[in-house]
């Protein structure tokens, strides 16, 4: 079997130009939808992420705005600024890029944005929503995830997902979203035992590790839709993700590539949380 390959791509070259005429609407109503990214340091992955989301604010005519502050920014100071941008009503989104400075504490910030402009959808209240099924900011990887798997026609429903890796950001909340999508979920991490026994029965595996190529062509199931969220630099400065390409690319029915997978569906739905977050303050 050769895979096809979900080009991430190609799929937000569509979004971001549907969601660019939603912006033409919201401007007509007399709004023009704002981000601000508040970075803290110079971290250059975070400067290389960053870019990529002014890119693409800028391609669907989004305002965009970084604020960048030194590695010697206080806590205090920190939510000071966030408290500014909860209240200024010219900015519907807010994104504090992460990791922060040792010093600062990243729940504390996470929890100063107000939900109401939370367009990464980490705080709490937008966690509780989304594991309760309401509509709220769903956290962007996840939802890309979940838009890239739809995408292809593929049916959720009663499925057997298994996530690897149990982060905040995508291995948890990715579960909970093909959970929500009727899947059977199991979640597997650096203590589970046998780990290849759990993939190799997964109709979709979602590889979130950080382990340059961890999952091999043997770990996954004939037939099996593959959606690979690592994006490791090896020693020569190539990109590559947590699974085994060239032999995913056997195995597999369906299979994303790194790059050009689910990192510009991630950036995609940042822009379509950040237009939706526009909507509400349109009177
Ligand atoms: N750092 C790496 N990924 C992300 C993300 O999705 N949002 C934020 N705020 N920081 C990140």
């Amino acid at each position: 079997m050769t895979a096809t390959i979900i080009d991430g791509k190609e799929l937000s070259k569509t979004k971001r130009s549907e969601l660019a005429k939603e912006v033409e609407q919201i401007k007509a109503k007399g709004l023009l939808p704002k981000l601000v990214v508040i970075l803290v340091g110079d971290n250059p992955a975070s400067l290389s992420y960053i870019r990529g989301k002014q890119k693409a604010s800028e391609e669907i005519g989004v305002g965009f705005k970084l604020e960048n502050f030194p590695e010697s920014f206080t806590e205090k100071e920190l939510l000071d600024v966030i408290e500014h941008y909860n209240n200024n009503d010219e900015y519907h989104g807010i994104l504090v890029q992460l990791p922060l400075p040792a010093h600062i504490n990243e729940t504390a910030v996470v929890e100063k944005i107000s939900p109401l402009k939370d367009v990464d959808g980490f705080h709490p209240i937008n966690i509780g929503r989304m594991m309760t099924g309401q509509e709220t900011f769903l956290p962007c990887t996840p939802a890309g995830i979940v838009e890239m798997i739809k995408s292809v026609g593929v049916e959720m429903t009663g499925k057997n997902v298994v996530v690897v890796g149990r982060s905040n950001i995508v291995g948890k909340p990715v579960g909970q979203l093909l959970l929500n999508e009727h899947a059977t979920v199991t979640y597997c991490h650096s203590k589970t035992k046998d780990l290849s026994a759990f993939t190799k029965e997964a109709d979709i595996l979602v590889a979130a590790v950080g382990r340059a190529n961890f999952i091999k062509g043997e770990d996954i199931k004939p037939g099996a839709v593959v959606i690979d969220v690592g994006v490791n630099r090896l020693e020569t400065g190539k990109l590559c993700g947590d699974v085994v390409f060239d032999e995913a690319k056997e195995v597999a029915s369906y299979l994303t590539p790194v790059p050009g997978g689910v990192g510009p569906m991630t950036i995609t739905m940042l822009a379509h949380n950040t237009v939706q977050s526009a909507k509400q303050f349109l009177s």
